[in-house]
C-alpha cells in the first residue's frame, strides 16, 4: 500500500484513488511484532477492524498480554512492543503459586523466592503443634496448590486456628468467641474469599478460606462444580423421609436467586460459547427435577447486553416459563 501511495504522490490526479485505496488499507491492522514466544495467537476477524488476538499458551504457563483489540490504523490495543533483536519480545512466561509466607508453627522445605508450576513443598510442624491440612503441595498449572492449607495447631481455643492461606497474611491470632482474623493477599495478588472471619459460638469460621490470585490464576471445571454443588446443596436441604431423597425442601426464606452471566464476545470462540450454553440449559434442567422453582436472571453480554430472563419478571404475571427460557438461550444468535 505503501508503495501505491508514493506513486499516487507523484500524479496528484489520482491521489483520491490513492486515499481510497489508503482508507481500505489503513483501517487494518498488520500481523508485525504480534508473535508470542512459545505459544500461539488466534484472531476473530483476521486482521479487520475490530479483530479480537487471543493469546494462547500451553497449560502451566500464562501470557504477560491476553488479548488485543485491532482499532484500525494499523493499531493494536494494547499496542505490541517493537522487538529489537537484543530484547526478547512477547513470552509465555511460567505460572506461579502464591508463596507460603505466612505459614506459621512450623517450617516449608525447600523454601524458595518464588515458586513454579510443577514444584513441590512439604510442611512440618514445631514440636507440640499438630499439622492439619496437607503436608505436601504441588503447585497446579492453574496457579493453585493442591490439596488443602497446611496448618500447624495446639487444639486449645474454641475454634480451630484457621491457618494463614499461600500469599497471605493474617493479623489476629485469638481464636475465641467473637474474636475476629483479618487477611491481605502479598503483593498485587486479588483475595478471593473472606477478608475478614469472625469465630462463631458453634466453632466455626464465618465466611470462606481466603485464597490469592495471580491476574492468571484460574479455577478448573472439578473446583467450579465442588463449590457450586456444595453452595446448591446448603441451599437445599433435602427431606429423605418423605420420598427417596427427591424431594427437596427450600432453607429458611424459601428463595433461591441464580444469576448467569454468559460472555459471548469476540474473544470467546462459538464453540466454547455453545459448550458454556449447553451447560446452563443442562444446569436448569436438572435443577427443575427438584420441586424448588429458583428465579433466573440470565444475561449474555458481548458489545451488548442481551437479557434472556429478568429476575424481576418473576413478579409480574408475564414470567417466562422455564421452557420458555431455555428455548430462548437456544434462540440466542452468537453472530449478532
Ligand atoms: C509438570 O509436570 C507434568 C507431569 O510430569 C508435565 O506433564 C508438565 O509438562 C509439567 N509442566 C511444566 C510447565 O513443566
Ligand atoms: C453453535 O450453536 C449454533 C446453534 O445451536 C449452531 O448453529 C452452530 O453450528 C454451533 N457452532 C459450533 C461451532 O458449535
Amino acid at each position: 500500500m505503501a508503495k501505491i501511495c508514493l506513486w499516487t504522490y507523484l500524479f496528484t490526479l489520482i491521489r483520491v484513488s490513492c486515499l481510497m485505496l489508503g482508507a481500505t488499507a489503513d483501517s487494518d491492522c498488520s500481523e508485525d511484532n504480534l508473535p508470542i514466544e512459545g505459544g500461539h495467537y488466534t484472531l476473530s476477524k483476521g486482521v479487520k477492524v475490530g479483530s479480537v488476538l487471543v493469546y494462547n499458551c500451553p497449560s502451566g504457563y500464562y501470557s504477560p498480554v491476553r488479548s488485543r483489540r485491532c482499532l484500525g490504523n494499523r493499531k493494536w490495543d494494547p499496542l505490541p512492543k517493537r522487538s529489537r533483536p537484543t530484547r526478547p519480545g512477547l513470552q509465555c512466561k511460567l505460572v506461579r503459586c502464591p508463596h507460603p509466607l505466612g505459614f506459621q508453627h512450623g517450617s516449608v522445605s525447600p523454601l524458595q523466592d518464588k515458586y513454579y508450576v510443577n514444584d513441590t513443598t512439604t510442611y512440618e510442624c514445631f514440636s507440640d503443634y499438630k499439622l492439619s491440612g496437607s503436608e505436601t503441595r504441588v503447585c497446579n498449572a492453574n496457579g493453585k496448590w493442591s490439596g488443602s492449607t497446611p496448618i500447624c495447631s495446639r487444639n486449645s481455643d474454641h475454634c480451630p486456628d484457621p491457618g494463614v492461606p499461600a500469599g497471605t497474611r493474617r493479623t489476629g491470632n485469638e481464636f475465641y468467641i467473637g474474636d475476629k482474623v483479618t487477611y491481605r493477599c502479598e503483593d498485587a495478588l486479588t483475595l478471593i474469599g473472606s477478608n475478614e472471619r469472625t469465630c462463631k459460638e458453634s466453632g466455626e469460621w464465618t465466611g470462606q478460606e481466603p485464597e490469592c490470585y495471580y491476574e492468571y490464576t484460574y479455577d478448573t471445571p472439578e473446583e467450579i462444580a465442588e463449590v457450586f454443588s456444595k453452595s446448591i446443596q446448603t441451599t437445599l436441604t433435602e427431606d429423605m423421609n418423605k420420598q427417596q431423597g427427591k424431594k427437596i425442601n427450600l432453607d429458611k426464606d424459601g428463595n433461591l436467586h441464580i444469576y448467569i452471566a454468559l460472555d459471548a464476545s469476540d474473544s470467546i470462540d462459538i464453540s466454547i460459547f455453545n459448550q458454556s450454553r449447553d451447560v446452563i440449559k443442562q444446569l436448569i434442567e436438572k435443577i427443575s427435577d427438584y420441586e424448588v422453582s429458583p428465579k433466573y436472571d440470565i444475561v449474555v453480554f458481548a458489545t451488548k447486553v442481551t437479557k434472556i430472563v429478568d429476575i424481576t419478571d418473576y413478579y409480574k404475571r408475564t414470567a417466562k416459563k422455564l421452557f420458555e427460557v431455555i428455548e430462548d438461550l437456544d434462540r440466542f444468535d452468537y453472530g449478532t
